[in-house]
C-alpha cells in the first residue's frame, strides 16, 4: 500500500516536472522567436546582404572554430582559466553544432592533456585520448567533419621550463613526437588536419610584444624581462616551420592513406592596402603581407622565405639548408587563412614614421616589422567600424583581398577560412540587439567571400570564430567572439541571435512562427 502510495505520488511529481520542462521549452522557444523577429526588424532597417548556402559550391563546409585552452578548462576556484568546461559539456555543444546545421567543427588537441610530460617517459594519457576518440566519434555520428588543429598555443610548461619552448630546436621532436601521438590514434577517422595555428601571430605576441608567455621582448617593443624582438620571432617561426614540415612527412608516410586525409597549416592572414597612392605606400602594403601571412607561406610552398624578407634581411633571419627547403617545399595540401581584418599600410623606409601611438606601432620602423606602420585609421576616420579588439575593423572587402592575395601567389592552392568573427566594442552589450552587428559582419565577410569564389578562388569551407563566447587569450573574458553566450554562473549555453540567422542559412531554422520569407 505504502509502495503504492509512493508510486503515485512519484508519478504526480514526474508529471508536474514534466509539465514544468514543456511550460519553459515553450517559453524559451517563443522568447527565441521574438527575439529573433526583433533582430530581422532592426536588420531590415540596415543595410540587407542577400548572402546565401546556394552562393557557395556544394560540399563547402560551414563551421565553427574553438581552441582547447580557451574553451576547456574547469573551473578549480583557484585561476582566472574557467573557460567553458567544454571538457565535461562536449556532448552539449555537438548538439548545438549539429542543431545550427555546421558541416564542420574545428577545435585544438590540448598537448598536456594528450602528453602530460616530456617524449623521453613515452607516456600518453589514455583519458585524454578517450576525449578527443568520443569527440570525434560522436561529431562523425553526426555528419560533422572534425578539422584538427594540433597545436593552438598551449603546450607543457616542462618544454618550456627546460629548453624555452619554441626557442629551441628541441622542440621540432617535441612537436612531432605529439603530432605522431595525434596521428596514431585519430588518423583513423580525421580528415582535415592543421599542424599549428597562427605561428606568425604566436611569434608577434610571445617574443617580439612580450604580450603572451613567456612574454620575451626587447625596446622599443617593449620593457620584458628578457628577449630580443628583432631576431627570437624569426627563431620560433624557423622552428615551427620545420616543426611542421617534419611532422606533414611522417603524416603523409604513415598515415595519410588511413582516410586519404589532407594537412595543411592555419595562418594570421591580415589584408593591407596602402595609407596612400604613393608608390612607397603601395610597396609597403606588398611589404607587410610578405612579412605576415608569406612569412609562413612561402616555405611551405616554395621551400623558402619569402623575396620580399630576404631582400632585407642578413643572418638574423635562419636559413634553411636543402634538404629542409626540400622538406618544407610542398608541405601543405591547404592553406588555413584566420582572417579578421584590413589596416593601411605605410612605408618607413623612405619616411618618418612615429611609432609610439599604440603598443602595435611600437617599432613599426624596425626590420622586423618590414618597415611598415600599420593602421587603422586614415585623416581621423576609421577604416571600418571598429570592434572590440583594437587591431580588428570591420573592412569585408579584405575577405575577397586576402583571398585573391593567396589565390595569386600560390597558384590557387585550396584554402580554408579557419576563423573570422566579430567581438563588440567593449562599451556595448553584446547580447540580443546588439548581436546584430556580427551578423551584419558574418553576412557581408561571406559575400565577399562568395564573390572571390565567383572568381575563381578555390575557397573550401568558412569557419566561425567561436561557437562560443571563451578566454581570450591577454584579453581574459572581457572579449566575446562567441555566437553562443556563456552564462558566467551556470556555464550554461545561451543562443546569440546569430545563431537563429546560421540556422536559417543553412536551411535548418523552419518552425512557422519563425519563418521569414
Ligand atoms: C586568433 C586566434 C584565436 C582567437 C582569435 C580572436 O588570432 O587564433 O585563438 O584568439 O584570434
Amino acid at each position: 500500500m505504502e509502495k503504492h502510495v509512493s508510486a503515485v505520488a512519484e508519478r504526480g511529481r514526474s508529471q508536474k516536472q514534466k509539465r514544468m520542462e514543456n511550460i519553459k521549452i515553450t517559453w524559451v522557444f517563443v522568447s527565441h522567436c521574438l527575439i529573433l523577429l526583433l533582430s530581422a526588424a532592426i536588420l531590415s532597417a540596415e543595410e540587407q546582404v542577400d548572402i546565401r548556402r546556394s552562393d557557395f559550391p556544394h560540399g563547402f563546409f560551414f563551421g565553427a572554430s574553438t581552441s582547447a585552452y580557451q574553451v576547456c578548462n574547469i573551473a578549480d576556484g583557484t585561476s582566472g582559466d574557467i573557460a567553458n568546461d567544454h571538457y565535461h559539456r562536449y556532448m552539449e555543444d555537438i548538439e548545438i553544432i549539429h542543431s545550427l546545421g555546421l558541416t564542420a567543427y574545428r577545435f585544438s588537441i590540448s598537448w598536456s592533456r594528450v602528453l602530460p610530460s616530456m617524449r623521453e617517459t613515452w607516456w600518453v594519457n589514455q583519458a585524454g585520448i578517450n576525449f578527443y576518440n568520443s569527440i570525434i566519434d560522436n561529431l562523425l555520428l553526426r555528419g560533422i567533419q572534425p578539422f584538427v588543429t594540433i597545436f593552438h598555443n598551449d603546450y607543457p610548461q616542462e618544454l618550456e621550463d627546460r629548453f624555452g619552448g619554441w626557442l629551441s630546436s628541441l622542440m621540432q621532436e617535441e612537436f612531432v613526437h605529439f603530432a605522431e601521438t595525434c596521428f596514431k590514434h585519430f588518423a583513423d577517422r580525421v580528415k582535415y588536419w592543421m599542424t599549428i595555428n597562427e605561428p606568425n601571430l604566436l611569434a608577434e605576441v610571445t617574443y617580439e610584444r612580450g604580450l603572451f608567455p613567456p612574454a620575451r621582448c626587447s625596446p622599443p617593443f617593449g620593457h620584458c624581462a628578457s628577449g630580443n624582438s628583432d631576431v627570437e620571432p624569426l627563431i620560433a617561426v624557423h622552428n615551427m616551420l620545420l616543426a611542421h614540415g617534419k611532422a606533414v612527412k611522417l603524416y603523409r608516410e604513415q598515415y595519410k592513406s588511413k582516410v586519404n586525409g589532407v594537412i595543411g597549416i592555419t595562418v594570421c592572414a591580415y589584408m593591407y592596402t596602402a595609407l596612400t597612392d604613393f608608390k612607397d605606400d603601395k610597396e609597403a602594403a606588398n611589404r607587410a603581407l610578405a612579412f605576415n601571412a608569406a612569412w609562413m607561406l612561402d616555405p611551405l610552398v616554395f621551400g623558402d622565405y619569402p623575396p620580399e624578407m630576404k631582400r632585407y634581411h642578413g643572418s638574423e633571419l635562419p636559413s634553411f639548408s636543402s634538404e629542409e627547403r626540400e622538406l618544407l617545399r610542398d608541405s601543405i595540401d591547404f592553406m588555413g587563412i584566420n582572417h579578421y581584418g584590413t589596416l593601411y599600410a605605410k612605408d618607413c623606409i623612405h619616411s618618418h614614421c612615429i611609432c609610439n601611438d599604440s603598443v602595435y606601432t611600437l617599432g613599426s620602423d624596425r626590420l622586423i616589422r618590414g618597415f611598415v606602420y600599420t593602421t587603422g585609421e586614415r585623416n581621423g576616420f576609421p577604416i571600418g567600424e571598429p570592434t572590440g579588439m583594437s587591431q580588428f575593423f570591420v573592412v569585408p572587402r579584405g575577405m575577397e583581398g586576402i583571398v585573391n592575395y593567396m589565390k595569386e601567389r600560390y597558384h590557387n592552392k585550396p584554402m580554408f577560412v579557419t576563423e573570422n568573427g566579430y567581438s563588440s566594442p567593449g562599451n556595448e552589450d553584446d547580447i540580443y540587439q546588439h548581436d546584430v552587428k556580427r551578423i551584419h559582419y558574418h553576412q557581408l565577410y561571406l559575400a565577399s567571400l562568395a564573390q572571390a569564389v565567383r572568381n575563381g578562388a578555390d575557397v573550401r569551407g568558412y569557419f566561425i570564430w567561436s561557437l562560443m563566447d571563451n578566454f581570450e587569450w591577454s584579453s581574459g573574458y572581457a572579449l566575446k567572439f562567441g555566437i553562443y553566450r556563456i552564462d558566467p554562473q551556470t556555464l550554461n549555453r545561451i543562443p546569440k541571435t546569430v545563431c537563429y540567422l546560421v540556422q536559417r542559412f543553412l536551411e535548418q531554422f523552419q518552425p512557422w512562427c519563425c519563418r521569414i520569407v
